[in-house]
């Protein structure tokens, strides 16, 4: 067996294949720091909260960090910035440790085989991604796994374009970061990310309307829709306006960046876009006529949002991790599943 993982800024997400289905299992990628008291460890033995214990202090992880972190009247803190592990946070590693081996569990056999996503270098940023690439190999290979780093838009371009021979533009929109990957039959031919995304858009409207970020990222997961006419002068209108810069700051660059490399001529290219960020209703109308209005050096062939946008890059970086085992049957191979070798 073989297993995909997503390691995002905001949610880290797991894929394998049981049977036909893929399960998919995920936590939020952030984690509260709370003073070791009798309340907390009633509160934490009680239930299956993922937690450590450090010294006097007790660490809350995953998705019930927000919930603790309201009752405690504290922040909730986050390994992650812009795509890769913080510099400004001591704890991230152990944190994202954490939180890696709840969301995989352990390998099926030692060596299984496990893709995960890690971003491009940022075009618009002095970041690199090595340091944080090689540190969730090691986090892996520790555990027991084969790891192996796929580009966070070559993942997309496996999960959304098989229909396609893998042949199109996949753009994943994230919490940190955009990430952006051309492929012409599975080879990609450019790929780059960018820092910004969700976090960006929530940092933006939190300063232009003088909200706290933590509102302004619940109120736009929260049944918010894009459009210009509605909520001038509110957090919606503000979101609105970001999201409407975000897309003009990638497509711009996606403009630039094809220009410099060459593109193979006379090809109807099909593009996907993906990532929590492309969920609220509105953004695929919007991104189509963006595109559409830009100096795109190529034909496309049509713009759509994948079907589910927070599992794009975990699906794809299984469909690769398949794949490469030559386990590739998508349907009728439940059966050959659960084939061990004796040796
Ligand atoms: N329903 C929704 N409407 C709008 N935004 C949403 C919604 N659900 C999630 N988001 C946003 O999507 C982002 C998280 O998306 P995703 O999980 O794809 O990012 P990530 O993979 O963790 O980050 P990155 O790829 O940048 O490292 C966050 O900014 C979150 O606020
Ligand atoms: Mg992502």
């Amino acid at each position: 067996m073989a297993k995909g993982l997503d390691v995002g800024t905001m949610n880290i997400i797991s894929a394998r294949q049981e049977g036909g289905d893929t399960v998919f299992v995920q936590q939020r990628n952030s984690f509260v720091e709370l003073d070791y008291s009798d309340m907390a460890e009633q509160m934490l033995s009680r239930s299956d909260v993922l937690h450590i214990k450090k010294g006097d202090k007790v660490y809350v992880v995953g998705d019930d960090a927000l919930n603790f972190a309201n009752i405690f009247n504290r922040e909730t803190r986050r390994p992650m910035k812009h795509g890769i592990i913080s510099a400004d946070e001591k704890s991230a590693i152990p944190m994202i440790k954490l939180i890696i081996e709840q969301v995989v569990g352990e390998p099926t056999h030692e060596g299984e085989p496990l893709f995960f996503s890690t971003p491009a270098d940022p075009m618009d940023s002095d970041a690199t991604t090595l340091y944080h690439q090689k540190t969730l190999e090691s986090i892996l290979g520790q555990m027991g796994y084969e790891p192996e780093p796929i580009n966070e838009g070559m993942s997309v371009i496996y999960s959304e374009l098989a229909n396609q021979d893998f042949t199109g533009l996949g753009i994943s929109f994230g919490a940190g970061m955009t990430n952006v990957c051309l492929a012409y039959y599975a080879v990609p031919v450019m790929t780059f990310s960018i820092a910004r995304g969700g976090d960006w858009i929530d940092e933006q409207a939190a300063t232009a309307t003088g909200t706290p970020v933590d509102k302004v990222t619940s109120t736009k997961e929260d049944d918010f829709t894009l459009n210009f006419e509605s909520d001038v002068g509110g957090i919606e209108g503000a979101l609105s306006i970001y999201y409407d810069n975000l897309l003009d700051y990638v497509i711009e660059n996606i403009a630039r960046e094809v220009d410099d490399e060459d593109v193979e001529e006379g090809l109807d290219v099909p593009v996907v876009v993906t990532g929590g960020t492309s969920s609220p209703d509105g953004f695929e109308k919007l991104f189509r006529e963006r595109f559409n209005e830009a100096d795109i050096p190529f034909n496309i062939s049509g713009v759509r949002r994948a079907r589910e946008p927070m599992y794009s890059v975990a699906r794809g970086a299984l469909v690769a991790a398949r794949s490469e085992e030559g386990d590739t049957g998508g349907d009728g191979d439940a059966d050959a599943e659960e084939v061990e070798a004796e040796d």
